[in-house]
């Protein structure tokens, strides 16, 4: 049966399969062919392949696999699960199930090296949680999201994958030459592709941790000369970087209300807050834009260019984001 596949060099093969996994455009019902140096690669659906991967797509003769590879199909269920890196998030709170379904990944043509079940809600100041190991060993990963990598351990670092479409949008609003301050920044998923976009990027986080990732991957990803990352409270960097920002983001949902201060004291003459919120559906935006115009006071203009649910957090709560321009009077 012919079905659309991606033909690259057989060296590329585990990086490019890895890539198409990543997009959910691995096609696990055919069999991957090798024919000379070029790999084929089938893929279910050629919109869902890279950019860079679409000029490599033909359409070619694969064999169907014959045996129960995903995990839905060796369970008879479809089964909640999250990927991160090659950790696999189940969510599960039956610990008989959730070891049913870590078996199963394992079994599974799903590249995984370690199945992961929630033991607690996200804590603390740090907001990290604490992790049921069901199956390998290690919590360190490298996730990639939008071409970038990020090297972080799920047990020591907050990190969501479910925020991916979310911080894109916000990436794609910096320009080359401003400067960005990310004030909750965990392991980089604003700031190193925000320098990669070209903005002198300050990104400060209280988790030590985080910060030690944040600086291998702003390496990993070639922009450590354009990344100043600070471990510490971002209240003490109000000083030394005061009046500089063009954009700030402030993704610590439930209490960046607290932080606003500190915000309008880093904002230059026009600045953009990217504000995260978590408030109940009846009025997900108004609260926000309170706080943000009290804190601005008569030395800013206060306009709200979006007003965006970014996803449900609780039954009647969302959490949303505003983005704010703040022009000085
Ligand atoms: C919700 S996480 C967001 C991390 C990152 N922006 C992301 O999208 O993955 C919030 C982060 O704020 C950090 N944090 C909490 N209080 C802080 C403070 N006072 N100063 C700096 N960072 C703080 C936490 O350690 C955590 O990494």
């Amino acid at each position: 049966m012919s079905v659309p596949c991606v033909a690259v060099e057989r060296e590329r093969g585990e990086a490019v399969r890895e890539r198409l996994a990543d997009a959910d455009a691995l096609d696990g019902a055919h069999e991957i062919a090798v024919d000379g140096d070029t790999i084929y690669i089938p893929v279910t659906d050629p919109e869902a392949v890279p950019g860079d991967l679409a000029a490599t797509i033909v359409e070619r003769d694969a064999a169907e696999r014959d045996r129960p590879r995903t995990p839905a199909a060796i369970l008879g269920y479809e089964p909640s699960l999250e990927r991160l890196g090659d950790i696999v998030i189940v969510d599960e709170d039956d610990d008989e199930r959730a070891r049913e379904i870590a078996e199963a990944v394992m079994a599974s043509d799903v590249p995984c090296e370690t199945v992961l079940n929630r033991a607690s809600p996200i804590e603390g100041e740090l907001r990290v949680r604490r992790w049921d190991v069901l199956a390998g060993n290690g919590t360190e990963t490298v996730h990639r999201e939008y071409g970038h990598e990020f090297l972080l351990d799920v047990a020591e670092v907050y990190f969501s994958p479910r925020l991916a479409t979310e911080r894109h949008r916000v990436i794609e609003q910096v320009e080359s030459g401003e400067t960005a301050i990310d004030m909750f920044a965990g392991v980089g998923p604003y700031a190193v592709p925000m320098a990669a976009r070209g903005a002198g990027t300050v990104a400060c986080d209280l988790n030590e941790r985080a910060v030690e990732y944040l600086r291998e991957n702003a390496e990993r990803n070639g922009v450590a000369d354009r990344v100043t990352a600070i471990a510490g409270d971002v209240r003490e960097i109000g000083d030394e970087y005061a009046d500089t920002a063009d954009r700030l983001v402030m993704n610590l949902p439930h209490s960046a209300d607290e932080f606003l201060d500190t915000a309008v004291r880093l904002a230059g003459d026009d600045c953009v807050v990217h504000y995260y919120d978590i408030q109940h559906e009846d009025d997900p935006f108004g609260p926000g834009t309170r706080e943000i115009r009290e804190a601005a006071g008569d030395a800013y203009d206060v306009s709200v260019e979006t007003e965006r649910v970014v996803r449900s957090y609780a039954p009647h709560e969302y959490n949303v984001c505003l983005d704010v321009r703040l022009t000085r009077v």
